[in-house]
């Protein structure tokens, strides 16, 4: 078989860009590794830049994140029995974000393939990347005892951190850069109403928490716990519980618990690999770089990556014009870094480190009280949080 651009990961970003190329007549396949039903059961976060909701519009998958999703124009920061709220419409000249599962971004993304007749190839044993550095790649992968060759022009690798594709470039090529925070995040769904309208992150002393929500009859809630827990040291009421010791007493007093439906432990780490292309070899999303969830950036950053080689893509086959192709890496970068350091100023300044001095709270403390002290300050946080420029 031949395709012009072969993705490996079915996830949002192989999603987005094989439903993006195919609108413009670009010949994609898709090979994911799960099952559908297994990819569609992975609950993620679920605040969209306006950037990506634009890329899903164009991508004529939008339509249900218009009728579901919620627009927010702001959120809290709960800390030192204060709640304290960022105005994003104001510090932002008025954008704002979209808060809409990201488990539904990806049935969204699946719903339009198969409108389209999209080729996704789910159960793709040991797919593996080859001759990325000639000019005729190909990619393999198993289906059951039959190895199936795809000859392509390109190789997209949003396989995931851990997918293939970053492992198939030369380890004297590859430089990583990586921090792992010595803590997890306890996430909870419950068929409850959530306990604010708008997301309430929370410094405590006892450790961070989060109160999300996927809609008005579905709650997300986050506790950040010590690396060493697993999901069965929390049963229902223990999480609960925990919840509301961070919450302010009025959030507390206000919450409406239930039965979780879903309860993992996500470890924290921020990653990047460079460069993001070998070849013909480019890597996208996850396989490129992890950000730790407090501020929401993992999609976000895949759909830079996603826009940037869509249009270098679309400029090669309509006009001949690589230079899309050869930036893309620098390009996506300079975006991914600033996407790497909005994500690690917010978790150092909303999260408990066991490690840290008297000194280092106290600068904790302050960086919070300067926050909400200076327009210029939060004018920051606002323009990061809905989104930087693509
Ligand atoms: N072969 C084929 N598919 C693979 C392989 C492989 N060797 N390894 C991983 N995959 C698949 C995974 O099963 C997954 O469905 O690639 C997909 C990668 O999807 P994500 O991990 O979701 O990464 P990405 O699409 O870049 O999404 C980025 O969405 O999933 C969240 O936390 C993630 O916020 C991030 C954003
Ligand atoms: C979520 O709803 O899962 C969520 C929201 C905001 C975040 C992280 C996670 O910063």
């Amino acid at each position: 078989m031949r395709v012009q651009v072969c993705i490996i990961g079915g996830g949002p970003s192989g999603l987005l860009l094989s439903q993006l190329l195919h609108l413009k007549g670009v010949d994609t396949i898709v090979l994911e590794r799960q099952s559908r039903e297994y990819v569609l059961g992975r609950i993620r976060a679920g605040v969209l830049e306006h950037g990506f909701a634009d890329l899903m519009r164009e991508a004529q998958c939008g339509e249900r994140m218009e009728r579901e999703g919620e627009i927010h124009h702001g959120f809290f920061i709960a800390h030192d029995d204060r709640l304290d709220r960022v105005d994003l419409a104001k510090h932002s000249g008025g954008a704002s974000v979209v808060v809409y599962g990201q488990t539904e971004v990806t049935r969204d993304l699946y719903a339009a393939r198969d409108r389209l007749g999209g080729k996704v190839i789910h159960n793709a044993d040991d797919v593996t990347p080859h001759e990325v550095n000639s000019d005729a790649p190909y990619v393999t992968y198993r289906a059951g005892d039959e190895i199936v060759r795809i000859d392509c022009d390109y190789v997209i690798g949003a396989d995931g951190f851990h997918g293939v594709s970053r492992k198939s470039i030369s380890r004297g090529v590859l430089k990583e850069y990586e921090r792992v925070y010595p803590f997890g995040w306890l996430g909870v769904l419950s068929r409850t109403k959530p306990v604010s309208p708008e997301l309430i992150y929370c410094k405590h002393e006892r450790g961070f928490a989060l109160c999300s929500l996927r809609s008005q009859a579905l709650s997300r809630y986050y506790i950040q716990v010590p690396l060493t827990d697993r999901v069965e040291d929390w049963p229902d009421n223990a999480f609960w519980a925990e919840l509301k010791r961070r919450l302010p007493d009025t959030v507390a007093d206000a919450l409406i618990t239930g039965p979780s439906i879903e309860k993992s432990i996500a470890p924290l780490r921020s990653f990047v690999a460079e460069p993001m292309r070998y070849g013909r070899l480019f890597l996208a999303g996850d396989a490129a770089h992890i950000v730790p969830p407090t501020g929401a950036r993992g999609l976000n950053s895949a759909a830079s990556d996603i826009y940037y080689l869509y249009h270098a893509l679309i400029d090669h086959y309509e006009r001949h014009d690589d230079s899309g192709l050869d930036a893309y890496s620098g390009k996506a970068l300079a975006r991914v870094w600033k996407a790497q350091r909005f994500s690690w100023w917010l978790t150092m300044l909303l999260h408990r480190f066991p490690d840290h001095s008297d000194y280092e709270n106290r600068l904790q403390a302050t960086e919070l009280e300067y926050l909400f002290s200076s327009d210029k300050a939060l004018g920051s946080l606002a323009e990061n949080y809905v989104g930087l420029p693509f």
